[in-house]
């Protein structure tokens, strides 16, 4: 049976003490993220450069042994995949064009041709999957539909996916025909990711709560369980991670509902309602507010023992809320670990 940590907690086993990784991992906060970044060019640049991919996705597994590793991309390489043009602007973000008419969706990409692109992306999976530690486990992404579909309706990252909730109103077959063309492509490039060693896949839906009452199950839980039924037939050992952020009572259930193996959580549900309301459903991932990476303190050792103690009688993987801040002290990092692993 499974002996890496991760595995094991995802198999729905407790243990003494979580498995630990942190979203963000690979990023900013490092020098040595930093260096190699600026040895890429810019950002896209080291996201297909695999050999790069791969070095700094190992940069945190050397300095701090993390349980995981998590390839290094991003969700946005998909709709690049697909044939939206994609740059990024330094200080402000993603850009790209945006598909609001059935003319742009039409000139989309097949599925079957985004391996022209994705292919740099399996190939770093191949080199992490011979070069990790036997310990560590590889976890693959992609992001979920509706928050794919808020970046290329917008054509950049909004504060409330007021585009998208406008395209939604506006021409509900359009919307619902880019998310069942985005859906296609994420079972692709998630099956072709575990083919080339992701031990295990999350799904990121980071603009999940935005959608509120039955758009929440239409947009967020449907899509979801339907990646992680073709994942399931076509992989059926490899374990999946949903992350709904900021679906307050949705997480409730989040996993029968899709199939998910473990429910991410952010930080705006606490450990002691996810112990109650989430975990005895399965696995639980989460939920240090990552700004205690950058305050540190006392506050952030208490604060991580109180999240390990809640979750400590059912399958638990300790990470943040959401990912590492530039800004963050990496020596508030180690002290997490120390924390956690009980030094
Ligand atoms: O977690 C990891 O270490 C793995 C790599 C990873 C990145 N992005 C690298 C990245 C993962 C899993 C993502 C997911 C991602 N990307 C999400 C979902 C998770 C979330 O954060 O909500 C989203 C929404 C994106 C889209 C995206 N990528 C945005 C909005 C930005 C700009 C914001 C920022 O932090 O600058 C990115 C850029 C990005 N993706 C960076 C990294 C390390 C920073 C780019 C840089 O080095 O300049």
């Amino acid at each position: 049976m499974a002996e890496k940590t991760i595995l094991k907690a995802l198999a729905g086993e407790t243990q003494a003490v979580p498995p630990i990784w942190m979203m963000r991992q690979a990023g900013r906060y490092l020098p040595e993220y930093r260096a190699t970044r600026a040895q890429a060019g810019d950002f896209l640049s080291l996201c297909y450069n695999s050999d790069l991919a791969a070095e700094v996705t190992l940069q945190p597994i050397r300095r701090y042994g993390f349980d995981a590793a998590i390839l290094f991309a991003d969700i946005l390489l998909l709709p690049q995949a697909l044939g939206a043009d994609l740059w990024f602007v330094t200080g402000e973000g993603p850009r790209l064009s945006t598909i609001t008419t059935p003319e742009q969706l039409a000139q989309l990409k097949p599925v079957d041709e985004i391996d022209a692109t994705l292919n740099p992306v399996y190939e770093t999976v191949r080199i992490l999957a011979r070069e990790l530690p036997r310990e560590t486990t590889l976890i693959g992404f992609a992001g979920a539909p509706w928050t794919v579909a808020t970046y290329m309706i917008a054509g950049r990252g909004t504060k409330d996916q007021g585009p998208a909730h406008a395209l939604k109103a506006e021409n509900r077959p359009l919307f619902e025909a880019l998310l069942a063309r985005i859906t296609e492509a994420t079972i692709e490039y998630l099956s072709r990711q575990i083919d080339a060693g992701a031990e295990v896949v999350k799904i990121f839906d980071s603009w999940a709560g935005s959608l509120k009452g039955d758009d929440f199950q239409r947009y967020a839980v449907a899509p979801a369980a339907q990646i992680i039924a073709a994942l399931k037939a076509r992989h059926p050992g490899t374990p999946i991670i949903a992350f709904p952020r900021e679906a307050g009572d949705g997480y409730i259930g989040f996993g029968k509902q899709t199939g998910a193996d473990c429910v991410a959580v952010d930080d705006s549900v606490s450990a002691e309602w996810v112990a109650q309301h989430v975990q005895p459903d399965g696995c639980v991932q989460g939920n240090l507010k990552s700004s205690h990476m950058v305050t540190g303190g006392q506050t952030l050792i208490d604060e991580t023992k109180r999240i390990v103690r809640a979750l400590s009688n059912g399958p638990h993987i300790f990470n943040l809320g959401h990912g590492i801040t530039p800004d963050a002290d990496p020596d508030n990092v180690q002290r997490m670990i120390d924390a956690v692993r009980g030094a």
